[in-house]
């Protein structure tokens, strides 16, 4: 998915980060047989992995060890992120709220299986990503604090329903922007923030990283939008044009195409500045920042 020099070193990192998804899913003992296929239907099905390499390159960015228990607690906190990310959308795609029946370029989950068994297989995956974190050594209280608070019911859960709240309702500009904020911003803003946790930043200075993700998680949601009208649902691998349809609260929507492209550009220009100017200047930085421009300048 990267478009940039960066495509090969991205897509290297991903194979390493999957393996470790792989060996951490499989560790865990004890799930019924349906429900562990429904979980590992939708968590390894092609997901573009941004959150958790987001997570790695900021810790790679900002920690001055190389030490393998320090990579494999940064894998950790990718896992989480993606098990709550991949619950997110399963549950997004249920009936009672997008209704969708293509995530991944697959069936979703409750289309593979049943409505309950991807209900469960949603909170499963929630479930299993705060026991990760609070196995790591050290920093595993606060990372479960960072997480619950971004996905919580004052971050992506409340966003989500505003997000449905508001399907066919009039907009506006802050309306929209608190909606994006909530339901995506926090989880990619706090993907950067516990890269950077984990690498010992102090609190100062982790608020001003999220901030930074904030509006690069505005830009990136801006950028879904901006794709459900102008992709197709085979680059997308799930159903294009579905935003307009049921009203959804977007800034394509509120102000047309040409403007939503502005205000992701302005969005995704700021928020990679503002990082910038947070981390030092070495090889892991430079690509972060370059990989937070496929943020918005991405074809699915
Ligand atoms: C889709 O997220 C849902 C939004 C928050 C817009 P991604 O575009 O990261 O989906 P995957 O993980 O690549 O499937
Ligand atoms: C989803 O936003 C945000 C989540 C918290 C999952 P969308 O509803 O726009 O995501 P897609 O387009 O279905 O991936
Ligand atoms: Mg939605
Ligand atoms: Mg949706
Ligand atoms: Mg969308």
């Amino acid at each position: 998915m990267c478009k940039s020099a960066i495509k090969d070193t991205f897509a290297n990192e991903v194979i390493d980060f999957e393996n470790y998804l792989r060996a951490t899913f499989d560790s865990f003992k004890g799930i019924p047989n349906r429900l562990k296929s429904a979980m590992g239907h939708s968590l390894f099905s092609g997901g573009k992995r941004l959150r958790p390499i987001l997570a790695l390159w900021t810790f790679e960015s900002l920690a001055d060890s190389s030490l393998p228990e320090d990579r494999e607690r940064i894998l950790s906190v990718g896992v989480a992120l993606e098990m709550i990310h991949t619950y997110s959308l399963i549950h997004d795609d249920l009936p009672a709220m997008d209704d969708d029946d293509l995530r991944r370029s697959r069936p979703t989950c409750h289309i593979e299986f049943d409505e309950a068994t991807a209900i469960l297989a949603g909170d499963g995956l929630q479930a299993l990503a705060f026991e990760i974190l609070s196995d790591i050594p050290a920093h595993g209280a606060a990372l479960v604090n960072d997480l619950a608070i971004s996905a919580g019911p004052a971050g992506m859960v409340g966003g989500q329903q505003l997000d449905l709240d508001n399907e066919g309702q009039d907009l506006s500009d802050s309306l929209i922007k608190e909606i994006h904020s909530l339901k995506t911003a926090n989880l990619i803003a706090v993907s950067i923030a516990m890269g950077a946790r984990l690498a010992g930043l102090n609190s100062d200075k982790l608020d001003a990283v999220k901030s930074a993700g904030m509006l690069l998680g505005l830009a990136f949601q801006a950028a879904d939008d901006i794709l459900d009208v102008t992709s197709d649902s085979i680059t997308l691998g799930k159903t294009a044009g579905k935003d307009m349809q049921s009203e959804k609260p977007t800034w394509v929507r509120y102000e047309g195409l040409a403007m939503a492209e502005k205000r992701m550009m302005q969005y995704g220009s700021s928020g990679q500045q503002q990082l910038a100017s947070l981390l030092p200047i070495n090889d892991s930085s430079s690509k972060l920042l370059e990989l937070v421009e496929n943020l918005w300048e991405r074809d699915r």
